[in-house]
């Protein structure tokens, strides 16, 4: 278990972030977009932006799940798609893009697939990135429910990405590198504001006791050197049928529903319905009063 100078890792986290660096242009954020992020890599983002897709669709929701993994996506991969359009013809401007999304009827919800390995795309300039944020946006009205995959790291695209979202969650796993990771997300955001919409999720917890303890410690790092609180959106623990699902190509709520991830999964599903729906209801009160 990291401790808090482990999280934090240098002296100078000691220093709140000054007040005049958090405030600057208003941030433009959809309500029903949630953006699944985490400083390390490979911590399990891309399979549960998929499960938490089919978990929305199974309850009934428009879903839609966009490849924010700019140049190393692998939606498609972990699913067996062969995607006959994708991200990089929106790029190219060869295709609007309303017109690359698929339909996955095996999860009941729709994709917009990106490329892996394209420079083009993995080295987005933000003004393009921005074009695509707001296109995003434009789609997004179809739906009740979109998940954007991001990149792991904290550099500028993921984190501009992330900020567009109602919610942004932060995948965490009990390992010093990880949380040390997930904490610069947040403080680099929290520099620039954006960090506000950040809810933790833990996976490949040991169990219920041992995933609070590691939220615990993210959450200390926050509220002592950022005055932040971000909030546990939800735990799922480690389960060997997550590796299986994903080797075999087939999304786990249809391998192995009563799976424990599965399960964790659908909880967490339960919880971000509540949320959007309320964000939604109150934008409708402000916007009629
Ligand atoms: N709850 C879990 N239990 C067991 N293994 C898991 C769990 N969640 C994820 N994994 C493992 O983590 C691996 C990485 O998952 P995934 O590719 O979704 O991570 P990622 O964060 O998207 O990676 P990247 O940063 O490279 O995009 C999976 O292949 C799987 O074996
Ligand atoms: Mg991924």
């Amino acid at each position: 278990m990291a401790d808090n100078s482990s999280v934090t890792q240098s002296r100078d986290d000691m220093t709140p972030t000054p007040k005049s660096t958090q405030t600057g242009a208003p941030i433009r954020r959809a309500k029903n977009i949630l953006a699944v992020a985490s400083g390390k890599g490979g911590v399990g983002k891309t399979w549960f932006s998929i499960t938490l897709s089919h978990a929305l669709a199974q309850e009934g929701k428009r879903v839609l799940l966009f490849d924010g993994d700019l140049g190393l996506a692998n939606i498609d991969v972990q699913l067996g798609l062969m995607p006959k359009r994708d991200l990089n013809d929106v790029i190219r401007g060869r295709l609007a893009l309303d017109k690359v999304i698929q339909r996955y009827d095996e999860g009941g919800f729709d994709i917009i697939a990106g490329r892996s390995g394209q420079a083009s795309l993995a080295a987005l300039p933000s003004q393009r990135l921005a074009l695509l944020r707001d296109q995003l946006f434009e789609v997004s009205s179809q739906y009740d429910i979109v998940i954007i995959d991001l990149g792991a790291g904290v550099e500028r695209n993921v984190r501009m990405l992330a900020a567009s979202a109602a919610r942004t969650l932060l995948v965490a796993l009990d390992e010093p590198t990880s949380l040390t990771d997930a904490y610069a997300f947040i403080k680099l955001g929290n520099a620039a504001g954006q960090s506000k919409n950040v809810g933790i999720v833990i996976n490949q917890a040991a169990n219920t006791t041992e995933g609070q303890k590691t939220y615990k410690t993210l959450l200390k790092a926050c509220e002592n050197f950022l005055r932040l609180s971000p909030p546990l959106i939800g735990m799922i623990r480690h389960d060997s049928q997550v590796k299986d699902a994903i080797r075999r190509q087939t999304p786990i709520l249809k391998r192995s529903p009563n799976a424990d991830a599965a399960e964790d999964v659908r909880a967490i599903a339960k919880k971000v319905i509540v949320e959007i729906e309320t964000l939604k209801k109150n934008a409708k009160a402000a916007a009629s009063a």
